[in-house]
């Protein structure tokens, strides 16, 4: 049986984005950050811990009407390297999108460090150097270590 048989639990959808063999355990910290929290209205369906062939298990998020930026590709490179992409038109995948883990972050993450420039009152957008094992801010020298991320999103 493979991983479409088995999703059919999770139905297809029209228009929108596919975020596929995401890490169990990841499909919340997906939904964060895409700022999503049911309150935009937006239509989503969450799998977790779904049976997957090439995952022993996986979380899967469907985002109808909507695309990734490239910023929220980014960052999830940094989540979950494993995932794909799918972009979906009239129930037909069109597109897979290739996610490369990235040199930098621009945005999307917050920076952890209350007197870092980025956390003034004026906007300074956040960029973060992409590290072996963490984010490092451009600003300031703080390091987000990769099992944290998932808490510095910024969901202003
Ligand atoms: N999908 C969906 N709605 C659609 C089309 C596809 O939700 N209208 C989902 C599928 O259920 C699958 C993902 O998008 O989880 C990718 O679809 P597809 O490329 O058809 O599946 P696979 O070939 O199994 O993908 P991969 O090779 O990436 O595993
Ligand atoms: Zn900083």
């Amino acid at each position: 049986m493979s991983d479409t048989d088995r999703e059919l639990r999770v139905s297809k959808i029209r228009n929108g984005t596919v975020i596929d063999h995401l890490a169990a355990g990841q499909a919340l910290n997906v939904l964060a950050l895409l700022g999503i929290d049911g309150s935009g209205g937006e239509s989503v369906s969450v799998g977790m811990n779904v049976p997957s062939d090439k995952l022993a298990k996986k979380d899967i998020v469907k985002v109808e009407d909507r695309e990734l930026s490239q910023s929220e590709v980014d960052v999830l490179a940094v989540i979950s390297p494993e995932a794909t992409i799918n972009i979906v038109r009239e129930y037909e995948v069109i597109e897979k999108e290739r996610i490369d883990r990235p040199e930098s972050v621009a945005g999307v993450l917050a920076c952890p460090n209350r007197n870092c420039i980025t956390n003034d009152e004026e906007p300074v957008e956040t960029h973060f150097v992409v590290l072996d094992d963490g984010l490092q801010c451009e600003y300031c020298g703080e390091i987000v270590r990769e099992d944290e991320v998932a808490t510095h999103l910024d969901v202003s």
